[in-house]
């Protein structure tokens, strides 16, 4: 693709992923970053307006990620001060389309529009259900009424592997089984199909990207880099909190009992973020044929894996691994599947899913980007570096 500008858009920027295709985008074009444009839908917090914390990132993190010198520095200075527009913005609440922000960017071409935004909340409640509502598939909606009134040329819709429901074996990435875990996963799947329906209704090109379970940076440094600590570091984090309690040193061993409901056999597919947001950068770039794509790791990590390394990590004895859910719970256990079970439960108590990248075969190979296999060595370092940050999410 041969192009003078590259216009970005993009909602979720201050979240996980959204932050890692901003980097991203910004490593590979950082020879030029004069022709890279941004516009940036997100929100001001209490403390902090929306284009104070997109420069936060930047300035922050994309010197480590981009590997800059300090001529590089000031590039990124100077990039924040003239290549970014802000659209200071709820997904929750609807647009005018009058609304003056909307005039001022309506003329700009948009190459490629990503869709990041969402609530990431696996619960199965009537009140999770509502806010997923709300913010994912209205949200999804109340964008529309923003792009109708733009020139964009791609919509990439962020998805999750998950949109296939439950189901095991092989899936492929437009599958879904119709039977969901819960809300988060049904309003995913029903807004990929809104949206495919509303961009082809309109003429812009559709594209679905679905990650499975990301995870900290492992290609680009800081190793092992979250910003949160969800989906599987919650596991951890709960047992990180019960040594904690028992005021047990953080070198010496922790001896508890409790019985954790896995799958025997089971896997999960772990994909590192860093990796999910280089795959996304070349199927666009290369404009890709596939309307829909699995961005995930080609190999699945088996439970174990990740038991065993949590656990030595920790340093924590007397858990076990069960394929039953226990009876008996003690106190621990009680508040274990409470909190962190009832959540993880369905994801580790399924039939193995294998997420196929069979139609971005071709640009996986020629990317030359290797997928770190989430090791026993690897998933060490991401514990550590959850451990440093005292698995607190950090919102920016
Ligand atoms: N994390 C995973 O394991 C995973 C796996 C598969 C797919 N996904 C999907 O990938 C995408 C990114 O996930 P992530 O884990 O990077 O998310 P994340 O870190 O939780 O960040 C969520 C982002 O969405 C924004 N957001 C949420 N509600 C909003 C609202 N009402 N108005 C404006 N912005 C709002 C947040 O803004 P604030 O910073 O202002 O809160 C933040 O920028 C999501 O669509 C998610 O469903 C995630």
């Amino acid at each position: 693709m041969n192009r003078n500008e590259l216009c970005v858009a993009i909602t979720g920027a201050t979240g996980l992923l959204g932050r890692t295709i901003l980097l991203e985008f910004i490593k590979r074009n950082i020879s030029d970053l004069s022709r890279l444009k941004l516009i940036i839908f997100g929100r001001s917090t209490n403390d902090a307006a929306l284009s104070d914390r997109i420069h936060h990132i930047i300035l922050n993190q994309a010197p480590t990620y981009c590997k800059t010198d300090a001529e590089g520095q000031d590039k990124l200075r100077s990039f924040c001060n003239t290549n970014i527009s802000f659209f200071d913005w709820d997904l929750n609440s609807p647009i005018d389309p009058m609304d003056e922000r909307i005039r001022k960017i309506k003329h700009k071409r948009i190459h490629f529009f990503f869709h990041a935004a969402a609530l990431t909340d696996l619960r199965n409640s009537p009140n999770a259900e509502s806010k997923i509502f709300t913010s994912n598939y209205l949200g999804t909606k109340n964008m529309f009424s923003i792009i109708s009134h733009l020139q964009v040329d791609e919509f990439n819709y962020i998805s999750t592997a998950y949109a296939s429901g439950s189901i095991s074996g092989n899936v492929y990435p437009n599958q879904s089984s119709g039977n969901f875990r819960n809300p988060y996963e049904r309003y995913k799947r029903t807004t990929e199909l809104m949206t495919k329906d509303y961009c082809h209704n309109i003429g812009i090109k559709y594209r679905c990207l679905r990650p499975s379970i990301i995870c900290g940076q492992l290609i680009e440094e800081p190793i092992g880099y979250t910003n949160k600590f969800d989906v599987f570091y919650a596991t951890v984090a709960y047992l990180h909190k019960l040594k904690s309690k028992a005021k047990i040193p953080k070198n010496e061993y922790f001896t508890t009992s409790l019985r954790l409901r896995f799958g025997k056999n089971g896997s999960l597919n772990i994909v590192p973020v860093d990796y999910a947001a280089k795959i996304i950068y070349e199927i666009c770039m290369n404009d890709h044929a596939s309307e829909s794509c699995h961005i995930v790791n080609p190999v699945n990590t088996n439970h174990t894996v990740c038991f065993k390394s949590t656990l030595s990590a920790l340093k924590i004895n007397g858990i076990k691994m069960v394929s039953k859910m226990p009876s008996n719970l003690n106190l621990s256990e009680k508040a274990y599947y409470k909190y962190v079970g009832k959540v993880f439960d369905p994801y580790v108590n399924c039939g193995p899913l294998y997420f196929s990248t069979e139609n971005i075969n071709d640009i996986l190979i020629k990317s030359e980007i290797q997928c770190p296999r989430i090791s026993c060595n690897n998933f060490l370092k991401l514990l550590n570096f959850a451990r440093d940050m005292g698995f607190r999410n950090r919102r920016t």
